[in-house]
């Protein structure tokens, strides 16, 4: 004889646990249990802290070293490893990308100068547990267009974010994307994707940032990946620098990327990374 509230518990558990095993053997995503999330939550707050520190520092004249310096400091000072530091040889703790530089840049030497459109990606890895943000920051006073571009691909992570419930899928999350970024006249890049993350920088499943309604895996609770739509000024088609990271904009037109980490509730999404969009 059970109690009620221990009866539907105990349904609950056996679900989740059967529904872990399923996706995992299926898809090779790994559902976070609640302790886990908490873990990646505390990784996301301090990403997010990182990044409003960076965004109280940034100015023309700053190089994309100190930036960097700036980032890798405040996250060992908070008891965290930066992720890209050493990852698949990646020489920096951050990632900056200017411009038409979409993602993936490389800190260095090069001042911003105002009117300069910087995107700046933190992933922390605090007591084991990653979690993944970005936002681009507008250096001084920007140009109509620019501020556009980077007011669009705000937009569009929203609306990725707002699509994610128990039920949905990933298709509907590429597809209020890529609806609202072409609907302005922009593109999304194809190359790039969204990724699981948690336990890893890059875990199952991709997160398309194009889709159709009701394609692909089915979202369900405990699955934590990001959210990180690329939006380009002009089209869609990417090239890479000599550096091996560094990816741009094949026309050379401007580009802008929001991302954050979230978890697919009971009811709904939470953000493990929340910033307001
Ligand atoms: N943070 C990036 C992402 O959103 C990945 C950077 S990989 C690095 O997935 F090596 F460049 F750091
Ligand atoms: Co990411
Ligand atoms: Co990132």
């Amino acid at each position: 004889m059970l109690f009620r509230n221990a009866h539907a518990k105990l349904t609950r558990r056996i679900r989740s646990v059967s529904l872990a095993e399923e996706y995992w053997k299926r898809f090779r995503i790994r559902l976070k249990s609640d302790e886990e999330v908490e873990g990646i939550a505390r990784a996301g707050e301090l990403v997010v802290r990182t990044l409003d520190m960076v965004a109280a520092h940034i100015r023309p004249g700053m190089t994309g070293e100190s930036l960097n310096g700036l980032v890798h400091a405040y996250t060992l000072d908070h008891g965290a490893r930066p992720a890209p530091l050493d990852y698949r040889g990646f020489p920096k703790s951050v990632c900056i990308s200017v411009n038409e530089e979409i993602c993936h840049g490389i800190p260095g030497s090069r001042e911003l100068r105002e009117g300069d459109i910087v995107n700046v990606d933190v992933t922390s890895i605090l007591e084991g547990w990653f979690a993944d943000a970005n936002r681009t920051f507008l250096v001084g006073e920007v140009s109509r267009e620019a501020r556009e571009l980077v007011d669009a691909a705000r937009r569009c992570l929203s609306l990725g974010i707002e699509a994610v419930r128990p039920g949905a899928t990933l298709g509907d999350v590429g597809h209020a994307i890529q609806r609202h970024a072409e609907g302005a006249g922009y593109s999304v890049v194809r190359e790039l994707v969204g990724h699981g993350v948690g336990h890893a920088f890059h875990e199952q499943p991709q997160v398309n940032h194009t889709g159709r309604p009701g394609m692909g895996i089915v979202l369900v609770p405990g699955m934590v990946f990001t959210i990180e739509p690329m939006i380009n000024q002009g089209g869609p088609q990417t090239r890479r620098l000599n550096d091996g990271w560094t990816v741009v904009t094949a026309d050379g037109s401007l580009s802008a990327q929001f991302e954050q980490t979230v978890l697919v509730t009971e009811t709904g999404v939470r953000s493990l990374t929340p910033y307001a969009l």
